[in-house]
């Protein structure tokens, strides 16, 4: 029985990071919102409450009844958590007049508790609420303070109830990582072991039982997460899996046949379907984004139903859904506003009346990767940055064609091959705890997006009138957030010089220096 630690989350925007953190110790976790809360079994090692953005004051915040968990179970309540904490056993909870936000240093109590053994004195913490608990619930004693907070953190004496007023999850919480360590291994008893290894032998063992003699239909697309889904399934059953990896004629340069090689190489047995002509052909005249998008999804979805037809015993369709997707639709606020359709196969499952298999939909992405690695999966293939599944299409803003497509890959290849030979020594974008070696593996996605404008320019002595290109490269550790990378100066001088005298049709490089939000991190 794998130990588990139970997450509440009230809606809090960081409640992601609680989880990623917890499994950074190499135990398992889930998340559900406090609204569905699931059964509680002997798994279930201690339970931890998130934050939210509302007031316990407020008639309408969220509400949970702790009585299978409180003194019972270990529990850790983290700023909202704390708070309702406090409120709920007879504490008072206050507007503390401003916001409380950022920085602050915690000061331990005298004799201090478990939660913050090894915790050094007057750490940074990170602060982010606008109520303030005045006065605790009877049986409960101060163990940490701020000097605007006077209980900043405190435990219900006589139980293992402990309660954080700061976000011990977030990176600037200096002594976060070891309070969740106390909290987790020490009051917990977690043993953490939760490891790629572990994942692997328990997943396979448990896809073998599931699936049985059955065959499996699985669309790869080069990315990280169908091909650890693929390796994953084909461990577990071998040649019941088919693999089909379409091209839809707007990959990046060569990527169609280096990554269906790459496939062969694993023992996978893929199908490579060529459909470029097809999805040019549903591209023609369309320039407005969500219908270039929906264009390409339907063309999809035809393309791939019809070679799975040929697949002529096949009861379940595999997806490389991850963690955050499935956080995402159950979500205390809902599955988020569409700001582009990005899940442009939505309808297949449907369409195709097969059942689901999703075997990595318990993992963050970096934990894909790790398991990536453990399967003996090429770095080249684990490290890639993600790719949008409407490719290319979407970075050439307005109507798509040929040229276009073909200008855009030359210039994107020149962009990414000097990314991967650019030496550097920070932290991977991916995986923080590893060193990159290289801007590529630094940056967390790049890309080049071909502008629909034309200027003047001149080369030799002639006048060129030519397209502009934009290079995008960010970090970030999902997506749903990113910041612009600064490359270096000298870096950038001489991509936008091997762009402009290497790729016929362009004459300008410009820099996106956009984060996001406000902006996206695709132009469509
Ligand atoms: P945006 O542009 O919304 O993108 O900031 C966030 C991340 O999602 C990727 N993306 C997509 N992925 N199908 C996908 O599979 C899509 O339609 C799609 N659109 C955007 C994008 O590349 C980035 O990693």
């Amino acid at each position: 029985m794998t130990e588990k630690i139970l997450i509440l989350d009230f809606g809090s925007q960081v409640t992601q990071l609680i989880g990623r953190r917890v499994r950074e110790l190499n135990v398992y976790c889930e998340i559900h919102p406090f609204n569905k809360m699931p059964e509680i079994g002997p798994e279930v090692r201690g339970v931890i409450l998130s934050g939210s953005p509302a007031s316990v004051r407020d008639a309408a915040a969220p509400q949970i009844d702790l009585a299978g968990i409180k003194g019972r179970l270990p529990l850790l309540g983290i700023c909202y958590g704390a708070q309702y904490l406090a409120y709920k056993y007879g504490g008072a909870v206050e507007n503390s007049g401003s916001r409380e936000y950022g920085r602050a240093r915690l000061h331990i109590a005298q004799g201090a508790s478990p939660l913050f053994a090894g915790v050094k004195d007057n750490s940074q913490v990170w602060m982010s609420h606008g109520d303030t608990i005045t006065a605790l619930p009877e049986g409960a004693e101060v163990i940490g303070s701020t000097a605007d907070v006077a209980n900043a953190a405190y435990r219900f004496k006589g139980e293992q109830t402990y309660v954080v007023q700061f976000h011990p999850e977030v990176f600037h919480s200096e002594e976060g990582p070891r309070i969740l360590e106390n909290f987790v291994k020490g009051i917990c008893g977690c043993k953490g072991d939760w490891t790629p290894e572990n994942f692997i032998g328990s997943t396979v063992a448990s896809l073998r039982q599931t699936i049985g003699g059955d065959h499996v239909i699985l669309g790869l697309s080069g990315g990280v997460d169908s091909t650890v889904a693929a390796v994953l399934l084909h461990k577990a059953i071998g040649a019941q899996l088919h693999c089909i990896f379409v091209d839809n004629g707007l990959l990046r340069k060569n990527e169609f046949s280096d990554v269906l090689e790459s496939y062969k190489d694993m023992g996978l047995n893929v199908t490579g379907v060529d459909a470029g002509g097809r999805f040019l052909k549903a591209l023609e005249g369309l320039s407005e984004p969500e219908a270039k998008r929906k264009a390409i999804g339907k063309a999809f979805i035809e393309v791939f139903d019809a070679e799975a037809q040929k697949v002529t015993n096949a009861r379940y369709l595999a997806q490389g859904t991850i963690y955050p997707d499935v956080i995402e639709s159950c979500s205390v606020n809902g599955p988020s506003a569409k700001i582009k359709s990005h899940h442009n196969v939505g309808g297949l499952p449907e369409k195709m009346n097969l059942k689901i298999v999703e075997p990595l939909r318990s993992l963050f992405k970096d934990e894909v990767r790790r398991v990536g690695r453990a399967l003996g999966i090429k770095d080249e293939l684990v490290g890639r940055h993600p790719f949008p599944g409407p490719s290319l299409a979407i970075r050439i803003l307005g109507e798509v064609t040929a040229e276009k497509l073909e200008i855009l890959r030359n210039a994107d290849d020149i962009f990414i091959r000097s990314l991967r030979a650019c030496s550097c020594d920070l932290p991977s974008a991916s995986e923080p705890s590893r060193r990159a070696g290289n801007l590529y593996d630094a940056i967390w996605q790049a890309g080049v997006i071909l502008l629909p404008v034309r200027s003047v320019g001149v080369m030799g002595d002639e006048r060129t009138y030519e397209y502009t290109v934009a290079l995008r490269a960010v970090v970030s550790t999902d997506g749903m957030t990113a910041d612009w990378f600064p490359l270096p100066y000298d870096f950038m001088a001489k991509v936008s010089n091997d762009i402009i005298n290497k790729v016929r049709g362009v004459n300008r490089v410009c820099y996106d220096i956009s984060s996001k939000p406000p902006a996206t991190i695709e132009w469509e």
